[in-house]
């Protein structure tokens, strides 16, 4: 799984072998420049959740269910999840499962896929005193797997671990039926999930060191728009086959 946030991208990772698109609420970070994704609201999901359904029609898309949205009451958290399902996505994604485990059913029971996310939450990077690995000690290791056992009974169909010992992601995945999605957890997870800019090397100031960047895109880019100053300034650009007679 990787993220995308429009409709080009959602297009070239469709035409890959990547089995699903995250519309995560790093789009307020990657995207908007935000500070964390804290500040992802539901209108920027939907926005963004739109625009990947429209590059990439055929493919499962999952939405983040953004910063509070599952703790104002079933209620608010259908009428957002809702939102998301028009908007296009699939399923969604819920951060935790303490204090909503009634909001996971419920969801589920109206036809909305859900998908949790355990570990390294970053909604409450907060309350978890920055992005640390999570799950070290004993208590919180089994803290974690009490938790992910919860989200399989309430119903996901899947649930990204991130940031948590690989021995750990891997003795909770063993444990479960359902499907888990490692970021920063090790090999031994069901599946792997990558911010899209990450494995592009699009960010030069950030380079996770659980993530591996397949290009390096921020030269490839820098370069290329290099080349096209320099072309201009020279009179290289444009060429007499690229004037329009
Ligand atoms: O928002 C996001 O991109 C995510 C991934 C890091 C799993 O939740």
């Amino acid at each position: 799984m990787v993220t995308a946030y429009d409709a080009l991208m959602a297009r070239i990772v469709a035409a890959s072998q990547a089995d699903a698109i995250l519309v995560g609420d790093s789009a307020a970070m990657v995207v908007h420049g935000l500070p964390s994704t804290v500040h992802a609201t539901i209108e920027m999901m939907c926005t963004h959740t739109a625009a990947v359904r429209r590059g990439a029609p055929e493919t499962v898309v999952i939405a983040d269910m953004p910063f509070l949205s599952v703790r104002r009451g079933t209620q608010a958290a259908v009428e957002a999840a809702g939102a998301l399902m028009q908007a296009g996505a699939t399923a969604v994604k819920i951060e935790g499962v303490t204090g909503h485990e009634d909001v996971i059913p419920h969801l589920i029971g109206s036809g909305i896929p859900v998908m949790g996310h355990l570990g390294l939450t970053p909604q409450s990077v907060n309350q978890l005193g920055g992005y640390r690995l999570q799950g070290r000690s004993p208590a919180e290791a089994e803290r974690f797997r009490a938790e992910a056992r919860r989200v399989e009974e309430l119903g996901a169909f899947a649930v990204v671990f991130e940031c948590v010992p690989a021995a750990l992601a891997k003795q909770t995945t063993d444990e479960l039926t359902i499907a888990t999605i490692g970021i920063g957890a090790g090999p031994d997870t069901s599946g792997q999930v990558l911010v899209l800019t990450d494995l592009l090397g699009l960010d030069a100031t950030f380079r996770p060191r659980f993530a591996r960047s397949y290009l390096d895109g921020h030269e490839a880019v820098l370069g290329a728009l290099n080349q096209f100053a320099g072309d201009v300034r020279a009179a290289r650009f444009p060429a007499r086959a690229e004037v329009i007679a």
